[in-house]
């Protein structure tokens, strides 16, 4: 069988002039759950940096590091009560300062996250907001409004929480009587910042240069496409269920409004006015077609691109969340990024693991049983592909060892907003603290065997130290594939990405320069096809594979990488 007329797709770029982050591996830590050196059973800064050789052993460019500034922890720090300090629990502001350096000094750029849509309550603005009356410059801050009814008893307009429930709260005035209500997208715990509001830019303006000066290379900024709501704050469109009416691929109301573009056209200058490449990442759930304002010169550097993590498992599927963001990235100048996994969904070692087209809620419940063998074996293949594309790879902690998402988390002990306000299992099962050693407390993630989360038995095979060295681990494929991108330059655009044609029934291939890449997404081992050009590829070299070999054949839910010879 041959391969004809291979589609192409490369997004123009000069190799020689590539930033770092265009076609960077960045290892997302969330700082509660990586790694625990004061024995508190939550992680912390130090923690971070005694185990930088891990990141720098498994060959990423960066660390993206989720908050860890003062934070009342209502929603895993993603609440922010002091932008320029760090939260007592991680550690202090001389930590952060040691961590950049060694990360710095072993060659690995760090990234910060920003959360602008939203503070803590506990923020002083927030505090003084409370304090002063309606109508005052304090109060201004943040979205506050007069509520609706007769004595402003219903709130100012329909909108709902992503966290669910209503988006408002009303609050009590200084003088004890009801009063007006703040706008919170998310949790009761995170008001709105009023992005009306100059002096609300200057804050932030002001945060950024703080973390700039310290030495951070980048900023991840959290719900990139929310601070900006729109004029009057209109009610929302609802269904019949009284639920707000969203259609397929759109975003809430409160999403998406074109004046957050403004406030990237207003950072970027800052960006660009530091020595090295400083960049700008967004988590912007936006329709495709809204990407290209959001990215450019003016604007962010890139956005995280959440449809390949979305894309279920098979060759039509798989491919179509490869092909329409390489076509983006043509339209937008700028490569494309790939997720898998991050803090707020399911692992996909576990997603992997439930029939294509399985209807997952939001977390995974204990009645919901994956098939585990599989979801490994398909999680790994997903990210050799990933890894061979050009752009930038997002890695999310522990999924270099397979960690699996944890079902069988007590209720109690779940902090995730979403569960606590509607019961739904929620995100913590994707946060467990990190195993790094086999025999040892808490899996190694704390001196004490403390642990904010309990960690399963099973996390004890999955170990760092359990993997290390051992041919065929996770963790030594990730190392491998890292490795070999960079060596053949799979994350820049100067390849183009070549689909083969008319492959048999289940296999994806795709060619960059002299790799070859193959996923078996049907469930029978298949021979190897001929590649490009005709070319036997039952000859040519293994670089990596996310299965045991055999000879000439590529074993189902499998991937791997050929040199063409
Ligand atoms: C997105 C973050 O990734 C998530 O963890 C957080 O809950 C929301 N934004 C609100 O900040």
């Amino acid at each position: 069988m041959t391969a004809q007329s291979p589609a192409q797709h490369a997004p123009g770029a000069d190799a020689a002039t590539t930033p770092w982050w265009r076609d960077a591996v960045v290892y997302q830590v969330y700082p509660r759950s990586f790694a625990d050196a004061d024995g508190d059973g939550m992680g912390d800064l130090p923690g971070i940096t005694a185990h930088l050789p891990h990141l720098r052993d498994l060959g990423v460019d960066a660390l993206w590091l989720s908050p860890f500034f003062t934070s009342p922890q209502r929603d895993g720090g993603y609440d922010v009560a002091d932008y320029c300090d760090v939260d007592p629990r991680f550690g202090s502001l001389a930590d952060a300062d040691e961590l950049i350096a060694s990360a710095h000094a072993m060659g690995l750029k760090v990234i910060v996250d920003i959360v602008p849509n939203h503070s803590s309550s506990e923020h002083e603005l927030f505090q003084q907001a409370l304090a002063a009356g309606p109508g005052s410059p304090e109060r201004d801050m943040y979205v506050f409004a007069d509520g609706r009814g007769e004595h402003g008893e219903l709130p100012p307009n329909n909108w709902t929480s992503i966290f669910h429930g209503e988006a408002w709260t009303r609050i009590t005035e200084a003088d004890g009587t009801p009063g007006q209500w703040y706008l919170h997208i998310f949790d009761t715990s995170q008001p709105d910042w009023n992005w009306q509001n100059p002096r609300v830019h200057a804050l932030f303006r002001d945060v950024l240069r703080f973390w700039l000066d310290r030495g951070a290379d980048g900023f991840r900024v959290d719900v990139a496409h929310g601070m900006v709501k729109p004029e009057g704050l209109p009610d929302a469109a609802v269904n019949a269920e009284g639920l707000l009416d969203i259609p397929e691929g759109e975003v809430p109301i409160y999403f998406d409004n074109d004046g957050v573009l403004e406030i990237y056209r207003e950072w970027r200058p800052i960006l660009d006015s530091y020595e090295g490449e400083r960049m700008m990442v967004l988590e912007a759930w936006i329709p495709e077609h809204r990407l290209p304002l959001y990215i450019g010169p003016e604007e962010a550097h890139q956005s995280f691109n959440f449809g390949f993590l979305q894309a279920t498992w098979g060759v039509e599927t798989m491919r179509a969340a490869i092909e329409k963001p390489l076509a983006l990235a043509d339209a937008v100048g700028a490569p494309t990024t790939w997720v898998l996994s991050n803090h707020d969904v399911i692992r996909h070692a576990t997603r992997y693991g439930f029939p294509p087209g399985y209807r997952f809620g939001e977390g995974l419940g204990r009645a919901e049983t994956p098939d585990a063998a599989l979801g490994l074996a398909r999680a790994r293949a997903a990210t050799l592909l990933m890894l061979s594309l050009p752009g930038a790879a997002y890695l999310y902690q522990g999924e270099e060892l397979g960690l699996p998402e944890v079902a069988e988390i007590p209720d109690a002990l779940r902090e995730d907003p979403a569960h606590l306000r509607a019961g739904v299992p929620g995100r913590d099962g994707c946060r467990v603290p990190l195993p790094w050693r086999a025999d040892a407390p808490a899996y190694g993630f704390s001196p004490t065997g403390e642990s904010w989360l309990p960690q399963p038995e099973e996390f004890g095979a999955l170990a760092a130290d359990a993997q290390e060295g051992v041919p065929g681990s996770t963790l030594e494929m990730y190392r491998a594939a890292i490795a070999l991108r960079r060596e053949h330059g799979l994350g820049r655009p100067d390849a183009p990405v070549e689909f083969l044609e008319d492959l048999p029934e289940g296999l994806l291939g795709l060619v960059r320069g002299e790799v070859v890449v193959l996923v078996n997404t049907s469930e029978q081992e298949l021979p190897l096809p001929a590649g490009p050009d005709g070319l036997d590829l039952a000859d040519a070299e293994v670089l990596v594979g996310s299965a045991e070999p055999v000879p000439g054949r590529l074993p189902a839910d499998a991937a791997v990488w050929l040199r063409r010879r």
